[in-house]
């Protein structure tokens, strides 16, 4: 925000607002461009008075305000400009609650054309209240997509004229929860079957959601799965499939001219539905085993000189690719799109981490960045213990927020091709709406300011203060929203970091640190720093395999304490050791043990547990050796530090 009174003049202003109850751009999300605050205030009753001026050679979506004594003047250059100055004022005006707001005069564009919301709608079936409701504060926040996951192996969700057996019975399961169904049969019901749980929107009603977020500047963008994620298609469609049987499968046979059929039936129906420059097709997590051993497979790859199952997927999304830009769209596609060969003009979706988008971008083609670790506000935004379930990890306010897309290995020349950002919310552990709102907001807030202000006006303490106010807002207006006042945070040493004995002394390892969780490598475990409530933060780090290390401590020297904390979260397959020796030794050959701590944790036990694997001992010693043994279950082994004292 270019203002050089701002800054100085909010904690004065917030005095003034008290004694006066004026409120002034100090509460706007996202923080404007430019903000110069004046003397004195415009009082008004009912609606303000607001004149309005159509400016052209603005950027798009941009606005200029002025607030003076007088009353209120807006510049903008087009329908959304002029949209997004109202949603400054609604802001500053509490949506009607406060009459009388600082005199100023407000400068603002939007950094990214792209700043998005997703919706998965296939876990859980959403109503189109909930989705309205979505729209309307999104709006507010000046964001202006909405991605709507419409299929997946849960339960397609849009009407078909075309292939009725999509919603009759692909949108519909014996089971209310995705964790019930998902551990069950994974079947699917007829539609009317008692007890069935499902849904799907007609067109009717979709056109009407599309309707409802245009006049809010919002375009929704449908997403189609292909050819991955489409269990429902098959159990719908078994023909589809390379072996034409339900159940086997959850890939489309890209040897089945039939299976291009579909495809192009389908999206000539969504696209007349959704009028979006970009169709999403997917194209993400799909399993290529099936296609190894199918004749029509095979035979699609020898036709078309395709030398892998990535080069089939490949032909897959550009041909489906060319379908669409030939009806005048563009492809938004998932990172694994880049797989075994790119399709010109697609849209990169960078979800796995930023790599796929950088390089999407270097090659020329449009990016839009949703990295797991910043973005995916299916993680738990506060203390997992005092969370919902969820599917883990852990994403509080403050990480969304301080993401910045545009990183130092994205060429400068073609940042242009940067859309934006998206948040996104997978909903396998998201029952209800009240509850899937509750994980939008506050987070979706720090996607829309990211998405909208330029990175030098971002500031996570302001974001925060003016978060508690758009927060009681939300609320008033009946949104479940996070209680950020009542946030707990990390865990309490991850803040802190924790000095000891071995804090810096040298680590021998006799196992390979898997090589997604390196974390700090081989210092990790003696560097004082202690892990957070997700193993993905890079302090955990992560074995397939037992630990058995050994730590130098230089000298010889009094060791009274030997301690680990392990993590265990069943759901990704973390598991506690199934017991811990400790040996120290003064010249690094000979070892004496001196503990055996066995785990006492239930390998069944769903929740994100700790546990320290530790003893009290009165030795001297040089070497310290900790060994891990591997769970029975296999899987992850998590450990952050080793602690001696
Ligand atoms: C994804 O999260 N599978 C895109
Ligand atoms: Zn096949």
């Amino acid at each position: 925000m270019k203002s050089t009174r701002t800054f100085l003049i909010f904690p004065i202003l917030l005095l003034s607002c008290f004694v006066c109850l004026a409120q002034g751009p100090e509460v706007i999300i996202p923080v404007p461009s430019e903000v110069i605050c004046h003397d004195g205030t415009y009082e008004f009753t009912g609606q303000p008075d607001v004149k309005v001026r159509r400016v052209k050679g603005m950027a798009p979506e941009s606005y200029e305000m002025k607030v003076s004594e007088k009353g209120v003047t807006i510049k903008a250059s087009d329908d959304a400009g002029e949209f997004y100055a109202f949603q400054t004022l609604k802001q500053m005006t509490g949506d009607g609650k406060v009459e009388s707001i600082r005199c100023c005069e407000i400068t603002d564009s939007p950094r990214f054309p792209y700043r998005g919301l997703h919706f998965d709608v296939s876990r859980h079936f959403r109503s189109i209240g909930f989705l309205k409701k979505q729209i309307d504060a999104m709006a507010g926040f000046k964001m202006n997509r909405m991605h709507i996951h419409l299929t997946d192996a849960a339960g397609w969700r849009m009407q078909i004229d075309a292939y009725p057996r999509l919603t009759e019975f692909g949108a519909w399961r014996p089971q209310r929860t995705w964790k019930e169904w998902w551990n069950g049969d994974r079947l699917y019901a007829e539609e009317g079957t008692p007890g069935a749980y499902g849904g799907y929107y007609t067109k009717e009603e979709l056109r009407d959601l599309v309707e409802y977020a245009r006049e809010r500047h919002i375009e929704v963008i449908p997403e189609i799965e292909m050819p991955g994620h489409s269990e429902e298609v098959l159990a719908a469609y078994p023909e589809l499939s390379c072996a034409g049987e339900p159940y086997r499968q959850g890939e489309m046979c890209i040897g089945k001219e039939a299976t291009f059929r579909f495809i192009e039936d389908v999206l000539t129906e969504v696209m007349e539905v959704f009028p979006s420059e970009f169709i999403h097709i997917g194209g993400d997590e799909a399993n290529k085993e099936h296609w190894k051993s199918c004749p029509e497979c095979q035979q699609r790859m020898k036709d078309e000189g395709l030398k892998d199952v990535d080069e089939l997927q490949s032909y897959m999304i550009c041909r489906v690719s060319r379908f669409v830009e030939s009806k005048g769209r563009r492809i938004i596609g998932w990172d694994e799109i880049l797989d075994g060969g790119l399709a010109a003009g697609a849209t990169v979706m960078s979800w796995r981490g930023t790599e796929g988008g950088i390089e999407a971008m270097k090659m020329g083609h449009d990016v839009i960045m949703t990295p797991g670790r910043y973005c995916y506000l299916d993680h738990a935004q506060d203390a997992p213990f005092k969370e919902p379930e969820s599917i883990g990890g852990y994403l509080p306010l403050d990480s969304v927020y301080v993401y910045e897309p545009a990183e130092p290995s994205m060429p400068s020349e073609k940042l242009h091709h940067l859309l934006g950002i998206q948040g996104n919310l997978w909903a396998e552990y998201i029952t209800e709406d009240a509850h899937a709102e509750y994980m939008y907001w506050p987070r979706a807030m720090a996607i829309a300011e990211t998405g909208w202000s330029l990175p030098e006006d971002k500031d996570v303490a302001d974001f925060r203060r003016r978060v508690l106010i758009a927060l009681d807002r939300l609320e008033e207006d009946g949104y479940n929203v996070f209680d950020l006042s009542q946030e707990y945070g990390e865990r309490k040493l991850a803040q802190t970091g924790l000095g000891h004995k071995a804090k810096g002394c040298k680590v021998v390892y006799d196992k390979p640190i898997q090589e997604w969780y390196q974390a700090a490598g081989e210092t990790t475990f003696t560097d004082g720093i202690i892990g957070g409530w997700t193993y993905s933060d890079q302090r955990w780090q992560g074995f397939l395999s037992d630990i058995d290390v050994t730590i130098d401590l230089g000298e010889v020297t009094p060791v009274r304490y030997v301690g680990g904390t392990f993590m265990q979260l069943k759901g990704p397959g973390v598991f506690m050791p199934q017991k811990v020796d400790i040996y120290v030794s003064s010249d690094g050959e000979s070892f004496t043990h001196v503990a055996e701590v066995w785990n006492d944790v239930s390998v069944n036990n769903e929740d994100l547990l700790f546990k320290s694997f530790d003893t009290i001992c009165n030795v001297e010693a040089r070497y310290v050796r900790y060994h891990a043994r591997r769970s029975t279950m296999r899987g992850f082994l998590f450990l952050d530090e080793i602690i001696v004292n």
